[in-house]
């Protein structure tokens, strides 16, 4: 048992796909893998381990937020060990040429937040992909025919912004889209030595004012999640 993971050491497999909401793990977990098991209910942030291709895979909430997501990456880390971590989520599109469904692989992940200004004294960390991870993720999508945009994605600490056009600067330096998550995510997995990845579906796009309705979100989620979940089964043993 960890702080906010009410689980047995050895529950949770080396391989984590990290969803925010925590009803997506366990339609995850009930669509994808077989043989799983519940190891997590602690603040209703479910965790599913199963198996994927006889894999062992687990699948885990982070909730919403750099906060929230830092909590459970320090924990499935350093407490129950997990090695690689792909967070499978959604983001808005800042570009036209990112319509709804498509799918977003983040290299690096610039941030309004404070979190690494203050961890950093002030200098600017560059949060990264691992590359293993990415890599692995790249030929698998090329492998299945899956079209990527593959760049670097802003995680904002606020979803309602004061400043509606703030998105702008951010997309004039090519930045893809916005998330809540990635540069905390990709932080602590190089601060423990675990690999991270960001894959998302873009759900709405700030340049068109596009947006997806729940179906075409569950469509392109399950896209995604094949990927996710393919890329997973090739990663090397740890
Ligand atoms: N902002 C922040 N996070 C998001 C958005 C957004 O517009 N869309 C999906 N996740």
């Amino acid at each position: 048992m960890s702080v906010h993971i009410g689980a047995e050491k050895g529950a949770i497999a080396d391989t984590v796909l990290l969803p925010g909401d925590p009803l997506r793990a366990k339609y995850i977990a009930q669509q994808f893998l077989s043989d799983t098991v519940c190891y997590n209910e602690v603040r209703g942030m479910f965790g599913y381990t199963g198996l994927y291709n006889g894999k062992r895979i687990s699948v885990q909430g982070s909730g919403m937020g750099q906060a929230s997501l830092s909590i459970y990456i320090n924990e499935l880390i350093t407490e129950y060990n997990v090695k690689n971590i792909i967070r499978v989520g959604s983001c808005g599109s800042f570009h036209s040429h990112i319509p709804v469904r498509d799918i977003i692989i983040a290299m690096s992940a610039s941030s309004d937040s404070a979190m690494n200004r203050e961890r950093f004294q002030g200098n600017s960390y560059a949060p990264t992909a691992d590359f293993t991870l990415f890599r692995t993720m790249i030929d698998r999508a090329e492998e299945m025919n899956i079209s990527y945009h593959a760049g670097n994605i802003l995680a904002t600490d606020t979803f309602y912004q004061d400043n509606p056009e703030g998105w702008r600067k951010w997309a004039e330096y090519g930045v893809l889209g916005v998330e809540m998550e990635s540069a905390a995510l990709y932080t602590l997995a190089a601060k423990f030595g675990a690999r991270a990845l960001t894959v998302c579906t873009v759900s709405d796009n700030l340049s068109t004012g596009e947006s997806t309705t729940s179906e075409e979100r569950e469509n392109s989620f399950t896209e995604m999640m094949k990927l996710a979940l393919e890329t997973a089964i090739k990663l090397p043993d740890s």
